[in-house]
């Protein structure tokens, strides 16, 4: 094992991603952002320095930070902002996980202005090698785009009129992959616009590939005539469907796909394809166009034989003409985590109330435990669990109209049941927990809870800290869309913390005037 170190620059800069321009924000310069490879067992160091005018927080989508809550990155919950103009350092150590994760800004939904991007772990201990299992990687991340800051459409999302005149998650002005977009230029009338030319994945003929699919908006994905082979959902490695041509994929989850590259020879090309799932946005209007596409081309000599578009055409498969978009287990198809755990036989459990999420920056959880403070059950949604052992959260989604990805931090989750309407504490504990799934249950850090129905999902609480419990879908996690499970408080009195985490909160990096 070795350590990695990484020096990032926030910045605002000018961008255009779907051609059209805005302000947004990069890192080193770039979008989506540097990617931060490791082997597990490795030590990653960030050097974050914010060059930006507002306070920042970086959080590793999928880490556990096993002891080190106070890396997790989320302002007000187990960090003060790095304030502007300030560099602060992330360590990270990745001593039992490997697999596709992502890294992004947990301030509001600024992710959502362009702090983004991926983290792999290679381990020799992952059941796909690559020499053996596959020739080479590929990473392809999904996601969509505003022509607005966030914080513009946080503040009018919080009105009575809302953003656009609707309250909630915005009809996204463009769908992208691996940061590019086309956006029709013709009704661009206040800014610069260019048409842009869709973004290319080049393959050799004859090869395999790791896809790694990185999601940040709620998407059906494709590849024309290449069936997927999913290996992995999230950083789990799975036995399940042999190849599907149709990926189901939530914000916030990743499957790891290998694919042949068998179908063409020298100047093929095929269509990649991700169509956004109606189930995520109300009021999609209906002739918005919800497909980005990408080109997969095929490359066998270093140089491009041609670059016309593709003439390939989309599955026909019957899965092809459903608005909605499940995880993969709830459509038919089987996928069973490898890991099971006996400690989930035991268990505890709480139900998410109704208190609305209030996130005091410059207060956060984590600190307030440490110094042996309480926390105020009427403002701040959490359950507490005291000590190790398997715990169920019974999530149930209240909304009769949209799919909500779910994400938990710090503590991967095994999915145990779900099923359609809600779920009362009263039912629960009736249940036969029996029936639950604890042989080979799901396990993940996002799961999508379809409209009106609930999940299950069990943890075992042996890593101590505050970890968020949220609403994947950035615009409903600005709005406060989140609560935390507190695991093991006494313990948290014991984690050691950096002195230059503590001081990110001293008051003279509290921006005048501003209070929480
Ligand atoms: Cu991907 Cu709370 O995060």
């Amino acid at each position: 094992p070795v350590t990695r170190t990484f020096d990032w620059t926030l910045s605002l800069a000018t961008g255009a991603p779907d051609g059209v321009e805005r302000e947004m924000m990069v890192i080193n310069g770039q979008f989506p952002g540097p990617l931060i490879e490791a082997n597990q067992g490795d030590t990653i160091i960030v050097n974050v320095r914010n060059g930006m005018t507002t306070g920042a927080g970086i959080h590793w989508h999928g880490i556990a930070q096993k002891g080190t809550d106070w890396a997790d990155g989320v302002p007000g919950v187990s960090q003060c902002p790095i304030p502007a103009g300030s560099t602060f350092t992330y360590k990270l150590t990745v001593a039992n996980q490997f697999g596709t994760f992502w890294w992004h800004s947990h301030m509001g939904n600024t992710m959502a202005d362009g702090l983004l991007g991926p983290l792999i772990i290679h381990s020799p201990n992952d059941p796909n090698v690559r020499g053996r299992d596959y020739e080479s990687e590929r990473i392809i991340i999904l996601g969509d785009w505003m022509h607005d800051m966030s914080d513009v459409i946080i503040a009018d999302l919080l009105t009575v009129d809302g953003y656009r005149n609707s309250t909630g998650a915005p009809v996204p002005d463009a769908l992208l992959i691996n940061g590019v977009g086309v956006y029709n230029c013709s009704s661009v009338t206040n800014t610069s616009c260019t048409t842009q030319p869709l973004p290319e994945i080049d393959v050799v003929p004859n090869s395999s590939y790791r896809i790694r699919i990185i999601n940040t908006m709620h998407y059906k994905f494709s590849i024309d005539s290449h069936p997927l082979k999913i290996t992995a959902a999230d950083d789990t490695a799975i036995s399940g469907p042999k190849a599907l041509h149709q990926l189901p994929i939530g914000i916030g989850q990743r499957y790891d796909a290998i694919i042949k590259t068998t179908v063409g020879t020298h100047g093929s090309a095929y269509y990649v394809r991700a169509a956004m799932c109606a189930a995520s946005i109300a009021n999609v209007p209906s002739n918005y166009d919800i497909t980005a596409l990408a080109v997969l081309r095929y490359v066998a000599t270093g140089s491009k034989a041609t670059t016309t578009l593709p003439s390939s055409t989309d599955w026909s498969d019957s899965v092809n003409n459903d608005t909605t978009c499940y995880d993969l287990d709830t459509t038919g198809t089987s996928v069973f985590g490898f890991i099971t755990n006996s400690a989930l036989e035991s268990i505890a459990h709480f139900f998410w109330n109704s208190v609305t999420w209030t996130n005091y920056i410059y207060k956060p959880m984590l600190f307030t435990l440490k110094n042996g403070g309480s926390l105020n059950s009427s403002i701040i949604t959490h359950a507490i669990f005291p000590s190790t052992g398997a715990a169920d959260i019974i999530i149930n989604n209240h909304d009769g109209g949209i799919d909500h990805p779910y994400h938990l931090h710090g503590n991967a989750f095994y999915l145990v049941s779900r099923g359609s309407g809600l779920l009362t504490a009263t039912e629960y504990a009736a249940r036969n927990t029996s029936s639950f799934n604890t042989t080979n249950p799901l396990r993940r850090d996002t799961l999508v809870i379809s409209r009106s129905s609930y999940a299950i999902i069990r943890i075992i609480t042996d890593n101590p800290g505050v970890w968020p419990l949220h609403c994947h879908i950035g615009w409903h996690l600005g709005v406060g869309k989140m609560a935390t499970i507190v695991v093991q408080p006494a313990a948290i009195r014991n984690l050691s913390v950096p002195a230059a985490a503590t001081a990110l909160c001293d008051a003279s990096n509290i921006p005048a005037g501003d209070t929480v």
